[in-house]
């Protein structure tokens, strides 16, 4: 049985930043009998876990069930979008002999709030919870006419998977146009341009607000702040996170809780309508309007970078809750973060997001890490011939945790400083989009 206080094997699917957070806070459980990860090439993953011996792709999803029930899996644990939008949870949560596996991540109809905006749209409409105003197109023609008859340009959005650059706001009218053209024309997301999401442009601070869901409780957690866009003062193309803080004291308590009754409680109550059992993270993007909180979009899993400040706080054990919320039990459990604020900054490799170049040397891991307070977190990052090369555009995600922000802050800039390999960039003002008299 997976309740009481046995050992549990835990299988950690995903490879990046966001997994070597959650597989560090699920190594630090004494629940924890083995950790299986399916990403080992991730030098952090493969320190921590024990490869999966079976192919890890949706074709073939039968192996890694069987893999499962082999090795007894009491946890599954789902980072990213993909295998979540793929139905991994569906499959994996059923054993062979027809018991329930508990698994922390929505099966695919909870996954489609995230990978098809429209969808999220419409369960937004349903349960009134507060959004810019939208409207889906499928049409080409028809999203070009809705959109020149507008007054100022709207956002624009691939209601699919775009692995966070589906979604251009726009200057200009025309820019607008060429961003309806590119997706549903030139398919420049492929089919997840094909249809689009039409926005008004909202105004104000962005907050990335996680909950865990076990299905019907809620438990939301400390609010966090992403910076997106690639370069300092929020300019530039939009990546997939290149820092991120916790908490955000950007948005206050009783803000907090508007955000709760207005968006999580209507929007759990809208899936159970729906019989959508909602088991893992869903996390709100929300822009604090003058009007109040209104929802940017759904994720359904933990934000990356969000989560390595997030587990980087985490003092209850990952396990235990993880599995609380896979097994319907959030409200037996409490969660605990530390006081400290936490501080993530991504250290991105060369041409990152167009082009990324891969496979330069990087030094000083070890040495940013003997700062006290600093653990940097393997994202696109694996060994060759002995070494530790970039693999990727988000290469490391330094994260420091203090007892204030401004210590959080200089420690993970420091630890950053430690650190190099050819054509590293950063962002200098992780953030500096808080209140000056915060900083
Ligand atoms: P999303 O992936 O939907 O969160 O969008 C990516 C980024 O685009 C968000 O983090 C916002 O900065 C921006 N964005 C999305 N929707 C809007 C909107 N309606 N108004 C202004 N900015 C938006
Ligand atoms: N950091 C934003 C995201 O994970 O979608």
């Amino acid at each position: 049985m997976t309740t009481g206080s046995g050992k549990i094997n835990v299988l950690l699917i995903g490879g990046g930043g966001r997994e070597h957070a959650l597989a560090e806070a699920i190594s630090r459980s004494p629940r924890l009998g083995t950790l299986y990860v399916t990403h080992p090439s991730n030098p952090g993953l493969a320190k921590l876990g024990t490869p999966v011996d079976v192919p890890v792709s949706a074709r073939e999803l039968y192996r890694l069930g069987q893999f499962c029930d082999r090795k007894d899996i009491g946890l599954v644990v789902i980072g990213p979008e993909a295998p979540l939008a793929e139905g991994y949870a569906d499959v994996l949560g059923k054993r062979a002999d027809g018991t329930v596996r508990p698994v922390f991540g929505p099966g695919k109809r909870g996954a489609m709030l995230e990978a098809d905006k429209a969808f999220a749209k419409q369960m937004m409409r349903a349960a009134s919870v507060p959004t810019g105003d939208g409207r889906v197109f499928k049409d080409y023609d028809r999203a070009v006419e809705y959109y020149s008859t507008r007054e100022e340009p709207m956002v624009v959005k691939a209601a699919g998977l775009a692995k966070g650059k589906g979604v251009i706001v726009p200057e200009t009218m025309q820019e607008g146009l060429d961003a309806i053209k590119r997706m549903m024309k030139q398919l420049e997301f492929g089919d997840a341009g094909k249809t689009i999401v039409v926005e008004e442009r909202l105004q104000g601070t962005e907050v990335s607000v996680l909950a865990l869901v076990d299905g019907r409780n809620i438990l939301v957690l400390p609010p966090c702040q992403d910076h997106k866009r690639l370069g300092e003062g929020d300019t530039g193309p939009n990546t997939g996170g290149m820092g991120a803080f916790c908490p955000a004291d950007t948005v206050d308590d009783a803000t907090m809780r508007v955000i709760e009754t207005e968006v999580f409680v209507p929007m759990v109550d809208a899936m159970r309508r729906e019989e959508i059992e909602f088991r893992g993270v869903l996390y709100a993007g929300i822009m604090l309007t003058p009007g109040g909180p209104k929802v940017l979009e759904f994720n359904t899993r933990f934000g990356d970078p969000e989560c390595q400040p997030l587990m980087a706080r985490l003092e209850s054990d990952a396990v235990e809750l993880f599995l609380a919320t896979a097994e319907g039990r959030l409200d037996e459990v409490d969660v605990r973060f530390s006081e400290q604020t936490a501080v993530c900054v991504v250290l991105a490799s060369q041409g990152y997001p167009a082009s990324p170049k891969t496979g330069d040397a990087i030094t000083g891991i070890d040495k940013a890490e003997q700062i006290d307070g600093v653990r940097v977190f393997h994202a696109g990052t694996k060994i060759e011939n002995g070494e530790i090369v970039t693999a990727g555009g988000r290469v490391l995600g330094v994260t420091a945790v203090g007892p204030d922000f401004a210590t959080a802050r200089q420690l993970a800039y420091r630890a950053c400083e430690r650190i190099s390999f050819r054509g590293m960039h950063y962002r200098r003002d992780i953030g500096s989009t808080k209140p000056a008299a915060a900083r």
